[in-house]
């Protein structure tokens, strides 16, 4: 029984909390997922709370906590967070862009118990990573930290968001993930929500680059099986069927704001009428059972055709909420990236005819800017 509906089955725990630690961030990428209201380091939950949050999760059966942000290495409290994830048992993993400060923490993290490190990579040619991560000499202070990350013997995956900036140097990602001594690379197609929505037509790339980057990832798969893993986030708006978006809402993801806000998924702020909860408020466990933010699209019960009568709405369970909303209007509809969506193709449409044109100036994402969200006017679709 679960403290929603009596009867009904447990209520499973969730596996992973996404603790945003900090909306600093000495990158500024136009494809960041954050919201374009970035939380202020004066409203950031201090250290003692988030060690209350942390022991509530593993007491909920939390498994995986990503330390993230922005830049979570921008906090000060980054190694005493980290000790108490080991302390707790929670296998922790640093999200990390590598610069600023973050080399000279990296030791202090591994002795306190620091299991795994995902470091972003924004491109190849240093010129080009710089130019889409705001920020120049990123990249070999992006080297010298993977080299430290490998030679203390810690996991090191590399995450490379894709999009029409970079595409062309999909092979060159992966033998950097190789020569930087990566055990995982992630070819991850931007997702279009926050800055990255803002950004969307230069980003989107077309679907001639796109199936050209798939086939490079499938034959590097065979050629280093063994030696390197390589995930694959296909482009939503090219695709047959939606992911199943946070492994589907409520069911394994909590994601604590800067400000303890805990949200279904990282941008489901953008869902207009959504009640969250904050830490300060109540137990992570109140929330994940009964804020009204988890249930409201928790399940199947909400959805309309054609998922309702899909076979395959308990494997993707209806794809985003997010993109539903920022898409059709809708945030109950059929993610519109279903072929199944009577807007699918439309979206196909929308895609094309960005990656066509030239692409505009990236808008770069920073806290206390003014851009406002397309998302305030119409839905496109
Ligand atoms: Fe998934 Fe709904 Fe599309 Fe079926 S119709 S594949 S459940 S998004
Ligand atoms: Fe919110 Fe996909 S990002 S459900």
């Amino acid at each position: 029984m679960n403290a929603l509906t009596p009867n009904a089955p447990a209520l499973p725990a969730p596996v992973g909390l996404l603790a945003e630690l900090t909306h600093r961030c000495p990158l500024r990428c136009p494809y960041c997922s954050n919201p374009l209201e970035l939380d202020r380091r004066s409203g950031e939950l201090d250290t003692a709370t988030w060690q209350r949050v942390l022991t509530e999760a593993a007491g909920l059966g939390v498994l995986h906590v990503h330390l993230s942000g922005g830049e979570p290495t921008a906090r000060n409290d980054i190694v005493e967070i980290t000790e108490s994830c080991a302390k707790l048992g929670l296998y922790s993993n640093l999200i990390t862009s590598g610069v600023g400060g973050a080399l000279q923490k990296l030791d202090a993290l591994y002795d306190v118990g620091l299991d795994h490190v995902q470091l972003s990579v924004q491109g190849v040619d240093a010129a080009n990573a710089e130019k889409i991560g705001g920020l120049k000499n990123a990249q070999p202070q992006k080297f010298a930290f993977a080299e430290r990350v490998t030679q203390l013997g810690l996991p090191l995956t590399l995450n490379s968001v894709i999009h029409r900036g970079n595409i062309h140097e999909v092979e060159g990602f992966i033998d950097l993930a190789v020569k930087l001594g990566a055990k995982r690379l992630e070819v991850a197609h931007t997702q279009y929500y926050g800055w990255a929505y803002v950004n969307r037509a230069a980003l989107m790339p077309n679907k001639a680059d796109v199936d050209r980057s798939i086939r490079i990832v499938e034959a590097a798969r065979e050629r280093l099986k063994g030696q390197l893993v390589i995930d694959l986030v296909v482009p939503d708006y090219y695709a047959k069927y939606p992911k199943a978006c946070a492994g589907g809402w409520g069911r394994k993801l909590m994601n604590v704001t800067p400000a303890g806000k805990v949200l279904p998924c990282h941008a489901a702020e953008t869902i207009p009428g959504l009640e969250f909860w904050y830490v300060a408020d109540h137990s992570l466990g109140d929330i994940w059972a009964n804020s009204p933010a988890f249930t409201a699209y928790r399940g199947t019960d909400w959805m309309k055709e054609p998922c309702r009568s899909c076979d395959r709405r308990e494997k993707d369970w209806g794809g985003c909420r997010c993109q539903a909303l920022a898409l059709a209007g809708d945030a109950a509809a059929t993610d519109p990236a279903c072929s199944l969506s009577p807007l699918h193709a439309k979206v196909r449409a929308l895609a094309t005819e960005e990656a066509a044109e030239s692409p505009p100036d990236y808008t770069y994402r920073t806290i206390g800017s003014n851009v406002r969200s397309p998302l305030k006017e119409e839905a496109p679709l």
